[in-house]
């Protein structure tokens, strides 16, 4: 903290001399309406809000670099992708790091069970790559018109303001791809232990190109090198007694004292196809690709080592978005990829303002400074054209005044799209059951416990309608999964088996394993 003194002035630059008292007729008269210094400084202090995100509301960020190997996994990064930040060896790369919480508002407890995000700014000489990331590798669904639906279930009940489980298992019950990512949130992994120890992933599948214009489909995902480690719901408990901040002061802390935290960053690489071979569809975010036949490959590292030096311009402020791509990264068809671009930047021109990207923490690095012939609007802070000729705020022109189109790649990527326009639900992907039941099986007996308590928990608190609907999905998970959930909420299971199929949904391929663990 730096000891400078400077003078106290206004945003005009007038300086205070009485930052004490209003102007007033005397000592005891009225307030007077001319009173310019008072008047700026609480109508500012009015509108010191922002809405705060629609989601992840609740975070904590920290600047660092990103430094790649130069390879991917032994190969050189150059066979996949022509993006400089993977390519150039020893080059680190500055980026902005925000973690959060989902559903909770601004100034909730960070020890809630959810999913954490993990979005990255990276600030290239290419321009501004953002990969908007959790910390669990899959999501809930798999189709972006259903997100705003699955919001709202999670949120607070509309009329109580009270989050329900109601609420979430009607959701789930009629979204069984939601299953995979419940067995996640629902044990351990969805408390992790702070910010550090919890792993990242892009969730999403990408692509890469390299110079011939040849794409891989791509996920991203970042191993703590402090090791993973997750709370009980007990253990939460606990901290959220002391302190609602936790994960936020050990951020904070940790980088104080120089522990910097670090992450390898890795990919799994897929050709860019259809995959018929495959049981899932690797453009479906509710399924893992998996690790034996698609292996993490080391592209570098993240470290974190400076924390912001004031948290609403940086931390508040920051936006990032699933569409802020560099040449090299490009969007697969993955269908929540698709849908998320559009939400991000549109949300930011609401809750930030049309010119966020003129805000430091956002706008890019200096190699790759912006220069645009977009103009106005609030809080337009600047010109970004500090070339051509300033009369000239369109493009083309016939005088070769004003800004230039960049030069095209040597091989633009193209990608050969072809079929019938409509809506379509997944056929590829009928089964949502048996990733589910894998993670259940393979979690160890801690978080299998901790597993059942809190969805029996739960189930407790939901109409019968839906724990015998949760029962019947979880059972198709795995045998085991559904017995010790009907035992935990006192639900008969005999009568939850029995349960048709959904009405409107694939019937599970076929019954899972009865898992070798049981109670
Ligand atoms: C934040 C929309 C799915 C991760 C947000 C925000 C919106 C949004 C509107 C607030 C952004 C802001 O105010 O700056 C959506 C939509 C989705 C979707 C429409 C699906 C169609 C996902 C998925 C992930 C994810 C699958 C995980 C990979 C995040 C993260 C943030 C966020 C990490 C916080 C970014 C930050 O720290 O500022 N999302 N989201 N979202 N979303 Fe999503």
């Amino acid at each position: 903290m730096s000891d400078k003194q400077s003078i106290l002035t206004n945003r005009q630059g007038h300086p205070i001399s009485d930052n004490q008292s209003l102007r007033t007729v005397g000592e005891r008269g009225p307030a007077t309406l001319e009173n310019y210094q008072f008047i700026e400084k609480i109508t500012h202090f009015d509108r010191e809000r922002i809405p705060e995100r629609v989601v992840h509301a609740r975070g904590a960020g920290a600047h660092g670099y990103f430094e790649p190997t130069g390879k991917v996994g032994d190969e050189p990064a150059a066979k996949y992708t022509r993006a400089k930040v993977f390519n150039q060896i020893g080059v680190q790369t500055p980026i902005f790091l925000r973690f959060s919480t989902v559903i909770g508002g601004r100034e909730s407890p960070e020890t809630k069970r959810d999913p954490r995000g993990f979005a990255i700014k990276f600030k290239t000489v290419d321009g501004n790559w953002d990969l908007v990331g959790n910390n669990l590798k899959v999501f809930f669904i798999r189709d972006a018109v259903k997100f705003p639906d699955m919001i709202h279930a999670f949120k607070p009940d509309p009329v109580s303001n009270r989050e329900e489980p109601w609420r979430f298992y009607d959701f789930v019950a009629m979204h069984p791809e939601s299953l995979h990512m419940v067995t996640w949130v629902k044990s351990p992994w969805g408390i992790p232990a702070n910010y550090r120890e919890m792993e990242g992933s892009g969730v999403n599948t990408y692509k890469l190109v390299n110079d011939q214009g040849v794409a891989h489909l791509c996920k991203f995902h970042f191993q703590p090198k402090q090791g993973v480690r997750n709370l009980t719901s007990q253990r939460a408990a606990e901290i959220q007694m002391k302190d609602v901040g936790h994960a936020t002061a050990d951020l904070y802390d940790a980088i104080e004292r120089g522990d910097y935290p670090e992450w390898d960053m890795c990919v799994q690489i897929m050709s860019d196809d259809d995959h018929p071979e495959l049981d899932f569809d690797p453009l479906d975010d509710t399924k893992r690709w998996p690790e034996d036949k698609f292996p993490l490959l080391k592209v570098g590292r993240i470290v974190l080592n400076r924390n912001p030096d004031n948290f609403f311009a940086e931390v508040e402020q920051s936006a990032f978005g699933t569409g802020v791509l560099v040449d090299g990264i490009d969007f697969s068809d993955d269908k929540m990829l698709q849908g998320r671009t559009l939400s991000y930047s549109d949300t930011q021109r609401y809750r930030v303002g049309p010119n966020y990207l003129q805000l430091p923490i956002n706008a890019p690095h200096e190699a790759a400074r912006a220069h645009t012939n977009q103009r106005d609007g609030q809080m337009a802070m600047y010109v970004d054209q500090d070339a051509g000729n300033k009369h000239v705020n369109y493009e083309p022109s016939l005088l070769g005044r004003g800004l230039q189109e960049a030069p095209k790649p040597q091989k633009d990527y193209h990608q050969w799209v072809e079929g019938h326009l409509g809506r379509y639900q997944t056929t590829r992907t009928a089964d949502d059951y048996k990733q589910a039941g894998e993670r259940y099986r393979t979690f160890e007996d801690w978080e299998r416990e901790d597993l059942i308590a809190n969805i029996g928990g739960d189930l407790k608190q939901c109409p019968e309608q839906i724990q015998l609907r949760m029962v019947w999905h979880f059972w198709h998970c795995d045998e085991d999964y559904g017995r010790r959930v009907a035992q935990a909420a006192g639900i008969d299971l005999e009568k939850a088996k029995a349960l048709p199929p959904l009405p409107g949904k694939p019937a599970p391929h076929q019954r899972r394993p009865q898992s070798t663990y049981t109670s």
